[in-house]
């Protein structure tokens, strides 16, 4: 295949939920359709994680949880599909965000009971920045659900976004009856032969043949479909394929991944909607996919995955051109030249080196120590560099020292590295040194990786003490002079390694004060220096 070719049916996008919503669910389905996985819960998910084959981090198996997000590639109608699993349990954390950056879209999955929820929300925060398209799948029809136009408002109020519904859903629960599918005018309806695992074609029925659509749905349900759908089709969004891909109207699909209603349909729109591997934004303009020459950006950094060999692995987003293995290629950061000689591509629960990739795929190589999030690797002909990853503002905070002050060198270290590794953020009180370091993370899980870090990489025992901080924002206003700041008593200054100053706050409350009482105070809660 010509090599514009393997980029164009390129797909690489994230799923996005609230724990619970689904996302394994619908993953594993979307696998099962590609022919990549043959039963469902190969995926690693809540009730599989325990029994994963992982060598990965100690701690992992430990707490039978997955600390590390991977990256699923399959094949499906002639694209080539790369599924970005964002962790979303216990183990949420910054690589959650991070992954975002790395995905041309992201499909986020609702539970057709409970709406929005709050991991969506921040989710969503962090996709809506990026102004990529974003598909919806409102899952668990077979249950009883939230009125559809009620989710859509709620959707379009809270998110500031439009929606378009694809598919119309006929019922829920034990009335779930099937989805009218809008650009067919037909209806798909649901039957108990629903509940296998197999790719089935639903019944389809055309909206105006009345007689049959009663035997499959009932005259009651076939009544309201009609009243419904002339309601949508006067009042909803037009469909318009620019204002997806920009982000700002989300195609809305109805179904039930457990039980496989909806999905294939879901697949196949979202395919032809979705975009092939998008322009990127490098220092020197932008950098189109199809360039000839390779580039990329580390993402993701996962320390310890081989516990025998103290390695580090790093995972990078190819940007533009081809990756050939063995080749030499520029770190942009340091100015080495490196020849990456066991690029690997993960698929589910194993991993396999691969001589060649494409812009849009995913490669995770060993990392001999001098990556950071956020680096490039590019091709020595044509040196570009890319925008770096924003440092996503942490929630959760805690001080942490070391027991043992023979042991200061090493916790200084320790806690240096894997900030710079991008694990955690590390912040100071004003004109205090390192023996008292404050430590962001997004997901509480943190901590404990950096306690189990520092005590089996460093040897060092630390004491944490959590701080009850809960919301952060770099002081953006050039020259402030934080003393003089009109703060409540509960806010605290802080500065990061790089001496930018910001504030931490126990409340949303405390951050209106802030900028109410203190004119022209500018305060960002994303960092991109
Ligand atoms: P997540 O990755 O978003 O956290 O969700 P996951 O797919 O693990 O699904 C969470 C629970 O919801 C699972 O049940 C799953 O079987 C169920 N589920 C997912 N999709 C549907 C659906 O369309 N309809 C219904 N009725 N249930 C659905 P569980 O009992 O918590 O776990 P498990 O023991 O089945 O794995």
């Amino acid at each position: 295949m010509e090599f514009c070719d393997e980029i164009k049916r390129r797909r690489t996008f994230a799923i996005i939920s609230h724990p619970d919503a689904g996302k394994t669910t619908l993953t594993e389905k979307l696998l099962l359709y590609g022919g990549a996985i043959q039963t469902a819960g190969s995926v690693k998910g809540k009730a599989t994680a325990r029994h994963a084959v992982s060598d990965w981090m100690e701690l992992e198996k430990q707490r039978g949880i997955s600390i590390t997000s991977s990256v699923l590639q399959f094949e499906y109608d002639g694209f080539c599909i790369n599924i970005l699993d964002t962790p979303g349990h216990q183990d949420f954390s910054e690589d959650t965000y991070r992954t975002l950056m790395a995905a041309d879209s992201v499909v986020m999955v609702i539970d057709a009971a409970k709406g929005i929820e709050p991991q969506t929300r921040k989710l969503f925060k962090v996709t809506a920045m990026r102004h990529i398209p974003i598909f919806t799948f409102i899952n668990k029809l077979d249950r009883d659900a939230r009125d559809p136009f009620e989710l859509l408002d709620q959707l379009e109020k809270e998110f500031g976004i439009g929606t378009y519904p694809i598919n119309w859903p006929i019922g829920s629960g034990v009335d779930f009856k099937g989805v009218f599918d809008r650009s067919e005018r037909k209806i798909l309806a649901f039957g108990d032969m629903h509940k296998g695992q197999m790719k089935l074609d639903a019944i389809k029925c055309d909206i105006s043949d009345t007689e049959k659509l009663d035997s499959l749905i009932g005259e009651y349900s076939r009544r309201e479909l009609v009243d419904q759908i002339e309601l949508l089709d006067g009042a909803s969004f037009e469909f318009d394929i620019n204002e997806v891909q920009k982000g700002k109207l989300t195609p809305v699909f109805f179904g039930s991944a457990l039980t496989n209603f909806g999905v294939q349909p879901f697949l196949e729109n979202f395919l032809k909607m979705t975009t092939p591997p998008l322009v990127r934004a490098t220092s020197s303009g932008d950098i189109t996919p199809e360039d000839e020459h390779f580039s990329a950006f580390v993402f993701k950094i996962q320390a310890n995955m081989n516990k025998a060999h103290r390695d580090r692995m790093t995972f990078m987003r190819i940007c533009s051109g081809k990756f050939e293995r063995d080749k030499e290629y520029l770190h942009v950061q340091s100015g080495k030249t490196l020849r990456l000689s066991q690029p690997q591509q993960l698929m589910a629960d194993s991993r396999q080196i691969i001589n060649e990739a494409y812009a849009g795929d995913i490669i995770g190589v060993f990392d001999p120590g001098i990556f950071s999030i956020g680096d490039t690797v590019c091709d020595r002909a044509k040196k570009v560099q890319f925008e770096g990853i924003p440092t996503f503002a942490p929630e959760h905070f805690a001080v942490i020292e070391h027991r043992d002050s023979l042991k200061r060198k090493q916790f200084v270290k320790g806690v240096e590295q894997i900030a710079q590794e991008g694990a955690i953020q590390i912040f100071h009180e004003p004109n205090t040194g390192m023996e008292r370091v404050i430590v962001g993370v997004v997901g509480v899980l943190q901590f404990e990786v950096l306690e189990y870090r520092l005590k089996n990489e460093y040897g060092v025992d630390v004491i944490r003490n959590n701080m009850p901080y809960q919301f952060i924002r770099w002081i953006k206003t050039p020259g402030t002079d934080v003393k003089s700041l009109n703060l409540t008593s509960d806010t605290k200054w802080v500065q990061d390694f790089k001496g930018n100053d910001l504030l931490i706050f126990t409340s949303d409350w405390n951050i209106n004060w802030a900028l109410e009482k203190n004119e022209g105070l500018i305060l960002e809660e994303f960092s991109k220096e």
